[in-house]
């Protein structure tokens, strides 16, 4: 099986932004971090992080022509802005996970918003990078890749 793991605008500026919100380690650590958990797994990951919103489309879209069997998600701010995005989930029907670091149940009022969610089957916040991992896990699960 193999799956994408796509993030969003600032994600590579983990370790750098918001340490008290994102943590301190970096995106490159995210990266090791979900390659191990995928070797556990005996599954395939291959990563994708853009700031661009057509770019994460695109991102979203090839996965579709490259048979990917899932997809951990973290869309970052295009959570709460997106109908294109969320459309994109919709349109590959690619089982989706949308992973958030942070508990934005708990943030500010514009962060209660997913317009991705409905596109998702399962939704993790607030469990830091490794969220990630969880996600990767209840996608092999859902895929019934685990006896
Ligand atoms: C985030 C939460 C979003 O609200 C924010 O815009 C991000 C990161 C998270 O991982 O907690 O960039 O998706």
């Amino acid at each position: 099986m193999k799956f994408l793991i796509l993030n969003g605008p600032n994600l590579n500026f983990l370790g750098i932004r918001e340490p008290d919100i994102y943590g301190r380690q970096t995106y490159d650590d995210l990266v090791a971090q979900v390659r191990d958990k995928a070797r556990e797994l005996g599954v395939e990951v291959t990563f994708y992080q853009s700031n661009h919103e057509g770019d994460l489309v695109d991102a979203i879209q090839r996965a579709y022509t490259d048979r990917t069997d899932g997809i951990v998600f973290n869309p970052a701010a295009y959570t709460h802005t997106s109908v294109a995005i969320a459309d994109a989930v919709k349109a590959v029907g690619i089982p989706t996970v949308e992973v958030h670091i942070s508990d934005v149940s708990r943030r500010e009022d514009f962060r209660q918003v997913s317009y991705v969610r409905a596109a998702a089957v399962h939704t993790i916040t607030g469990q830091g990078l490794a969220g990630y991992g969880q996600a990767l896990e209840y996608l092999v699960d859902y895929l019934g890749g685990r006896t």
